[in-house]
């Protein structure tokens, strides 16, 4: 299926980019402050983020142990990131005068990391999208905007040729990121299907989100029993893993993707410190792996193109735990086995993988198993066999199997220890 290589892969990085890194409080300032065309004109002109390294970036995702990003070609500000025929609202005419969209899908192919581009349904910069009374543009209370009239067709021709131009001046993508539908802007009113239909004609391998149906907070038909043709290839929860994963109408599991923040920000802002630190971040990519997803976690470049340090530390220390640990996520899915005491469970064909992240008193129950499913066992950070307690604390618990890691009340990785559990076929 199209789809295998993202559910085997997981993990993916999302990276949030525009003229927005410049005023650094995040890709909807404009909406939010309400900044007129003009006034917002100040960042095209200064435009110029000389540190912008793909390669960098391409290094650092790798290192992470993500297998694919998404960048945003054009977000809601309408500026686009590539040397596009329809515009000049691009990053080719700025002073950086550069393909941002071009060198970054070059040099993230290098790294053998699968490529997406994000695209923006709204368009703040448009002429003909609708301004005044619009739920979310920057000019959507500002009564001079009232009486003006907007060729919403036009728009349209615009939206598709666009997307046309990504879809056959970049090679092949393996992502098309819609975002997103809201109010009576959904389906059809993008002329949806002519849409997808366009872009799987000229890219026949690619995934396609869900947004050209929904938005983040909800799901679309992909969960009904007939999907419209435009419903996508996966879910896009943001910023919250769903309860128990997403099962369809028909009960058969869906594709979904979280998109998550590090901080609470897409786009940099200066200002937001909060990050979440990697052990959850470890713990959120398990338990998207565990209930059948995957996460694209994002980074917010600054204007001169560097991702924030705090980012960078944060990626290598997923990245650390990743190399040590990735045949518990690579591959991985449900287990179908309810969630236990001390952690999580992911699964890969005949191998259980038991995140433990609660130091427990004396050892560790595999809950869910008895004793004789279990061929073998392995603590995957190092290879190494681990046997079956037979401690006599656990005479009361015959047949229930028991993992002990030594003599240490402390687990071996403090973040999520994980040990591999084949069952006899
Ligand atoms: C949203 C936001 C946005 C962000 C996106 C990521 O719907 O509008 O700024 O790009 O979600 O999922």
């Amino acid at each position: 299926m199209k789809t295998d290589w993202f559910t085997h892969d997981r993990f993916g990085m999302f990276i949030h980019w525009g003229l927005y890194a410049i005023p650094a409080r995040g890709e909807w300032v404009r909406s939010i402050e309400r900044i007129s065309v003009e006034d917002y004109q100040k960042y095209f002109d200064s435009f110029n983020p000389q540190n912008y390294n793909p390669k960098e970036w391409a290094k650092l995702a790798k290192e992470a142990g993500m297998k694919y990003a998404v960048l945003t070609a054009k977000h809601h500000d309408g500026f686009c990131l590539f040397d596009s025929a329809y515009t000049d609202y691009k990053s080719t005419n700025t002073q950086c005068g550069r393909d941002l969209v071009r060198e970054f899908l070059d040099a993230f192919r290098d790294e053998g990391l699968k490529v997406g581009l994000y695209y923006s349904l709204l368009d703040w910069h448009h002429p003909d999208y609708p301004h005044y009374g619009d739920k979310i543009h920057p000019m959507r209370d500002n009564e001079a905007f009232k009486d003006v009239t907007h060729d919403f067709p036009n728009y349209l021709k615009y939206l598709h040729s666009q997307v046309e131009e990504l879809c056959t001046s970049y090679g092949k993508l393996d992502i098309l990121w819609f975002d997103f539908s809201y109010d009576n802007l959904h389906g059809e009113a993008w002329e949806a299907t002519k849409l997808v239909r366009m872009v799987r004609g000229l890219q026949p391998g690619i995934l396609i989100d869900n947004r050209l149906e929904v938005s983040g907070e909800g799901y679309g038909s992909i969960a009904k029993k007939v999907p419209l043709e435009y419903a996508g290839d996966f879910a896009s929860p943001e910023q919250i893993i769903p309860h128990e994963g997403l099962v369809g109408e028909d009960g058969l599991p869906i594709n979904w993707e979280a998109c998550i923040t590090m901080n609470n920000s897409w786009g940099f802002a200066q200002k937001d410190t909060n990050f979440k630190p990697a052990p959850m971040l470890i713990k959120k990519l398990v338990e998207c792996v565990s209930k059948g997803g995957n996460l694209l976690l994002n980074v917010g470049p600054d204007a001169n193109g560097r991702i924030p340090e705090e980012s960078i530390k944060i990626l290598k220390d997923i990245g650390a735990w990743i190399s040590r640990n990735g045949k518990s996520i690579y591959g991985c899915g449900r287990s179908g086995l309810p969630k236990p005491d001390s952690g999580r469970i992911t699964r890969n064909g005949e191998k259980l993988y038991y995140h433990i992240y609660e130091s427990q008193v004396g050892p560790i129950q595999l809950e869910g198993l008895k004793k004789d499913d279990i061929k073998s066992m392995r603590l995957i950070s190092t290879g190494s066999e681990l046997d079956l307690s037979d401690s006599w604390v656990l005479w009361s618990y015959p047949g229930i199997p028991f993992v002990s890691f030594g003599d240490s009340p402390l687990l071996p990785d403090p973040v999520d220890t994980v040990v591999e559990v084949e069952l006899k076929q």
